[in-house]
């Protein structure tokens, strides 16, 4: 279970709080706000306590105790940098069992984009995020109940922004966000015996239960076949567990804003990826369970969407099923035909995750979709190009990328663009049939995947991103090992540009 932690935005002094720790983030140069008590402020004089980016200090002061955190340059102080300092700062916190932790909001430019809402809910952020554990199948777990943060509070002692509307609401979305990131990530993490494509599509409908604005629907291997689906069937046929495609939809109940389109988000959910008869080589294979993280992204970015009931209308795929060799498994060479009409030579079994989505990106555009957005742990190859620092974007229309871009600077999720062009599309080209899943040449292995997307997405404005090297282990102070939940908070911000004048 998520353990939830409440959030608060005050007016107060940090000190006449009841927490019992509070941060404060100091820049180089930059010296205590004056609620800071003079015995703590000292630590900074006498060395003990520095500005550098991430450095930690801790000393009691008032019956409270006080981290001293470096926040490095003042100019180069962005979003990301304070989820960072705000996840570098928890660690200590729940080291010495803090239980109500105020943040001090430090001083914001007056104007731009990093203004105190801004900041308060990077800092939200980056302490959610930073507090994820996933430990539901320890029998005993890390941390006992003394050591569990309960509640956050952005103090914000200038009054300048604390008790606006921009300032709390930037401090609910960011915590909903977060929250549903760390859904994302409860997903991502548990394992494939346990987070079967029925369980995933069973998780769709208790949380759409939970939303009157939300609905969730599933169907198995029947519905799938019925609907013509004979790529995203052909990667369901090796295993014995029930295939799922899973289609959500969120309508607002006051009605979406007029100049929204309906976004499509479509989530690969390949439960487990072996790679099939094409089978993956044993090491690290067990990661493969990760493998279903753009349909968790998707799932929980529409849970997000849905709670902050965004005025825009959002209808989410899921592919989800299991990819395992078997004696009743596709196999190299046999040719399917997807559900727009396009027949596929199935070169790889282990390119599965385009069989998948070319279905079910076709199955989006059907259900009125006028924006179309994939998230997919789709190549190892965009792992070598961009690691885990950007997810791949590949889109068709330039407005979508480049709000996707700007989403995802928003969030920290960034991602880097990599071209289509008319070449790439002879490399997918099918020697037998229209396509081919896995060309031999192995070239652009992550731009060759996207252009086999783009064949089933018509004229809608349409972007992929390959999340494979950024779903998991992103090395980041709020998310080191494991999921990440990455894309949940990049697809809020994207439909939030849609719902607000920029
Ligand atoms: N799920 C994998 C991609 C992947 C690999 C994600 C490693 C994260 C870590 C995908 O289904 C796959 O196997 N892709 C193949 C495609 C190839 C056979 C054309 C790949 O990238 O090797
Ligand atoms: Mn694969
Ligand atoms: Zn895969």
């Amino acid at each position: 279970m998520p353990r939830l932690v409440l959030v608060s935005t005050t007016t107060e002094a940090p000190a006449a709080t009841d927490a019992d720790t509070v941060a404060v983030g100091i820049a180089d140069g930059g010296s205590p706000p004056e609620s800071v008590p003079p015995e703590v402020a000292a630590l900074l004089s006498s060395g003990e306590a520095k500005t550098a980016f991430k450095s930690l200090a801790l000393a009691h002061a008032q019956g409270k105790r006080w981290l001293l955190v470096g926040l490095g340059k003042q100019e180069a102080l962005s979003a990301e940098r304070m989820r960072v300092a705000a996840a570098t700062a928890l660690g200590r916190a729940r080291e010495v069992s803090t239980r109500a932790l105020c943040w001090s909001l430090p001083p914001a430019a007056p104007s731009g984009p990093l203004g105190a809402p801004a900041l308060s809910a990077a800092l939200v952020e980056g302490t959610i995020l930073a507090n994820y554990r996933f430990d539901r199948f320890k029998s005993k777990k890390d941390d006992d109940d003394a050591s569990r943060l309960e509640r956050l509070i952005v103090a914000d002692p200038t009054a300048a922004a604390a008790g606006t509307g921009a300032m709390t609401s930037a401090v609910a979305t960011a915590l909903i966000a977060a929250e549903a990131a760390n859904g994302a990530r409860d997903l991502q993490n548990r394992p494939a015996n346990d987070l079967t494509p029925s369980a995933l599509a069973q998780q769709a409908r208790e949380v759409a239960d939970g939303i009157d604005t939300l609905s969730a629907e599933a169907e198995g291997r029947e519905g799938i076949e019925r609907r013509r689906m004979g790529a995203f069937a052909a990667v369901a046929e090796g295993t014995d567990q029930e295939p799922a495609l899973i289609t959500l939809r969120y309508k607002p109940s006051a009605g979406a804003v007029p100049a929204a389109p309906v976004l499509g988000f479509v989530g690969k959910a390949i439960t487990f990826d072996s790679g099939g008869i094409s089978l993956k080589p044993g090491a690290k294979m067990w990661e493969m369970k990760f493998d279903m993280s753009g349909g968790a992204a998707v799932l929980q970015a529409i849970v997000a969407i849905a709670r902050l009931q965004l005025p825009i209308e959002v209808v989410g795929v899921i592919g989800a099923t299991e990819n395992l060799p078997s004696g009743h498994a596709v196999k190299p060479g046999d040719i399917v035909t997807a559900s727009n009409g396009t027949t596929i030579e199935v070169n790889n079994t282990d390119a599965e995750g385009r069989l998948v989505l070319a279905d079910c990106l076709n199955y989006a555009r059907s259900l009125g979709a006028q924006r179309l957005v994939d998230l997919a742990t789709l190549t190892g190859a965009v792992i070598i190009s961009l690691g885990s620092t950007y997810a791949g974007l590949m889109a068709n229309d330039e407005d979508l990328a480049e709000r996707i871009t700007r989403a995802g600077e928003r969030s920290g999720e960034i991602v880097w663009r990599l071209p289509l062009h008319d070449e790439y599309e002879e490399l997918v080209k099918g020697r037998f049939a229209d396509l081919d899943n896995a060309p031999e040449e192995r070239k652009a292995g992550t731009i060759v995947a996207g252009t086999f997307l783009s064949n089933f997405v018509g004229d809608v404005p349409w972007a992929h991103l390959d999340i494979a090297g950024s779903a998991w282990d992103l090395g980041r102070a709020y998310a080191p090992k494991g999921a990440a939940g990455y894309g949940v908070r990049l697809l809020v911000e994207l439909a939030r540009s849609y719902c607000e004048p920029t």
